[in-house]
């Protein structure tokens, strides 16, 4: 009787074992293979700052849900945003204040201050966002 009992602890602590293993091995790749969720209309629109803080000829990287966005004064004084994602490989791209480009650091890709690709292998233009100021707010907008 105590030799079964023995033997059914042993086995119950061995099967629990292996189905711990097995399923520590096997919740990594059905997470790669199904990704959560993202909740994309949660990032339509956030706020970038005082509307004050930004110099003309300026620009600043900020977050715009999970990915980073560039937020732009220009020399004029116009606000401007786009998504920092580089169209070509995913780099994030910045504004030069001398030549007054957007710039891409990995492949030199190039774009106008209305984000369109002007050199360098970028395929197409940036994404543009909406800006607006409220309460001295800058706040900026995906979509229509
Ligand atoms: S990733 Fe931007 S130019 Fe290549």
């Amino acid at each position: 009787m105590g030799g079964l009992n023995r033997r059914r602890l042993l086995q119950y602590i061995l099967g629990t074992g292996i189905g711990a293993s097995v399923i520590s091995f096997l919740y990594p790749i059905v997470g790669f293979i199904l990704p959560p969720r993202t909740r994309a209309s949660a990032t339509e629109s956030h706020e970038a700052g005082d509307a004050n803080a930004l110099k003309p000829n300026s620009g600043v990287i900020f977050r715009f849900g999970n990915q980073p966005a560039l937020l732009i004064r220009t020399a004029e004084g116009e606000l401007r945003a786009f998504t920092a994602v580089c169209p070509h490989l995913g780099c994030t791209v910045t504004y030069e204040p001398d030549s007054k480009v957007i710039w891409c650091p990995c492949h030199n890709g190039m774009f106008d201050l209305h984000g369109r690709n002007i050199a360098g292998p970028p395929p197409r233009p940036l994404d543009e966002y909406q800006v607006n100021v409220r309460d001295g707010k800058i706040i900026v907008s995906k979509g229509a």
